[in-house]
């Protein structure tokens, strides 16, 4: 019986908005629905990002704020869970005397059991990482909500240990799922309506690779496409070192993978890569740029730049500043270096000022906007095909995404939902389109 509410807040990537998807399907079971608003929740929880120390801050600020929702002698429980929590742990309970619940990037499947206890008065703490072995049985297959599009997870964890990056830290050891079970839930899934499927890892590309019995990434790819209800694939996060010629040739040769990939190059200079440990140089990057544009002409290519890591020179930026001019990126994510407790980074000495890093951020992001706005200017007057996911932004107008993943708007019924139809496109703007319906 649903007789309780929860109330969700995500914050950090995509691997955070799947999990809390399933925490929120999983108390389902103990009797808790969604809602929006804290102040009637019967549970509160965060799920945290501990990328860069802003992000680490807002959690702390928003657990601070949390304090007045706890009602005096009510049961109303308050949770941390992911990121932060797992860097954390039990020193959260101290800090923080009114939370009740701190779970690791591993530890899920405990939540009902934590929470019944909780609903008993019981503070715990959960951050114990689980052995790859045993982990295969928790990658719990989420029930589909009414959409069209879904995220599918099909690993987890990093083992690349980039210099700055608390990830591997926080999400443990690259683990990737059975593909047999992968299959099975975008089966299911299509069963119950849902056209697209966003593969969805840390590092989606070396799926595989060190489990000999699973297929490799770009395989996985072309068995997803055999699945006939599903008619679009995308996959989220991309390590260029990891993207084979097969994965390339899947553009080529996979209708139903979408054009558009992030592709994260963090930077453009040779030296400040090999501090970063990404283990590719500028020209084997943008050599798979050249070939993806090759391989599927159109495609859209998405990316993050971290601007300000230790030692980066004036010329560095200067070459990172020139890649991003190659490559032409319709979107990129611009982020100034912050150095994260226990990553090797954090050892190097800083010289730069913060106004120099953000002088350099400024210059990346105009940079950006201009490229940004000649590609989104090409679409005016050509076609998109879109699949209709539902109303748009304004009264009368419904959306949905085109093959390259561009928001589309347009005037049109919501009786489109669910169908693909051609958009003609009459304006751009950086974040979406907007278009009339081709009769
Ligand atoms: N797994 C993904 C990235 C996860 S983190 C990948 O490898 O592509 C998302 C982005 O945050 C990274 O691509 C990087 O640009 C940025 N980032 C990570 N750690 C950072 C740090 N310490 N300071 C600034 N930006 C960081
Ligand atoms: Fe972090 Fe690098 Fe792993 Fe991405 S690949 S999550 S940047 S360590
Ligand atoms: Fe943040 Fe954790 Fe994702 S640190 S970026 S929520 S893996």
């Amino acid at each position: 019986m649903i007789d309780k509410l929860i109330y969700m807040e995500t914050f950090g990537c995509q691997m955070n908005v799947n999990d809390s998807e399933r925490i929120v399907t999983m108390l389902s079971d103990l009797g808790y629905a969604p809602t929006n608003d804290p102040s009637v929740a019967d549970m509160i929880m965060l799920n945290t990002c501990s990328v860069r120390g802003g992000a680490e801050e807002k959690v702390y600020k928003r657990l601070q704020n949390l304090r007045i929702y706890k009602r005096d002698g009510k049961s109303q429980i308050i949770a941390v869970g992911g990121c932060v929590a797992q860097q954390e742990g039990e020193e959260l309970l101290n800090k923080f005397p009114y939370l009740d619940l701190v779970f690791g990037t591993h530890n899920l499947h405990l939540l009902p059991d934590m929470v019944r206890g909780a609903e008993q008065g019981q503070r715990r703490s959960e951050t114990s990482f689980i052995d790859n072995d045993q982990r295969l049985d928790l990658f719990p297959s989420i029930r589909a909500k009414s959409s069209l599009s879904r995220f599918v997870t099909v690993m987890q964890g990093c083992d690349n240990f980039c210099s700055y990056c608390i990830v591997p830290y926080v999400r443990g050891r690259e683990i990737s799922r059975r593909s047999a079970d992968i299959l099975a839930e975008i089966r299911q899934l299509a069963d119950e309506g849902v056209r697209e499927v966003v593969l969805l890892g840390q590092n989606v590309n070396s799926y595989g690779l060190k489990a000999e019995s699973e297929p490799s990434f770009a395989e996985l790819i072309r068995q997803v496409a055999q699945v006939s209800e599903i008619e679009r694939i995308r996959f989220t996060t991309s390590h260029p070192k990891d993207m084979s010629d097969d994965l390339i040739a899947c553009f080529g040769d996979v209708p139903k993978l979408c054009g558009q990939i992030h592709l994260p190059a963090q930077s453009g200079s040779d030296e400040v890569l090999k501090r970063m440990k990404r283990g590719y140089s500028r020209e084997s990057y943008l050599d798979k740029v050249r070939k993806l544009k090759a391989a599927r002409p159109g495609i859209v290519i998405t990316g993050d730049i971290i601007v300000g890591f230790p030692g980066e020179s004036d010329d560095d930026f200067e070459q990172t500043l020139s890649l991003v001019e190659e490559v032409r990126y319709i979107d990129l994510f611009t982020f100034v270096y912050s150095p994260r407790p226990g990553t090797k980074a954090a050892e190097l000495s800083e010289e730069l000022t913060r106004n120099q890093k953000l002088a350099r951020l400024d210059r990346l992001m105009t940079l950006q906007k201009r490229i940004n706005l000649e590609i989104c200017r090409e679409y005016v007057g050509g076609l998109q095909t879109v699949l209709v996911e539902g109303k748009g932004k304004l009264t009368g107008q419904v959306s949905g995404k085109a093959d390259n993943g561009r928001i589309v708007n347009f005037s049109g019924d919501t009786s489109l939902i669910g169908s693909f139809v051609q958009v003609r496109i009459a304006k751009a703007y950086p974040n979406s389109l907007l278009g009339e319906l081709e009769k």
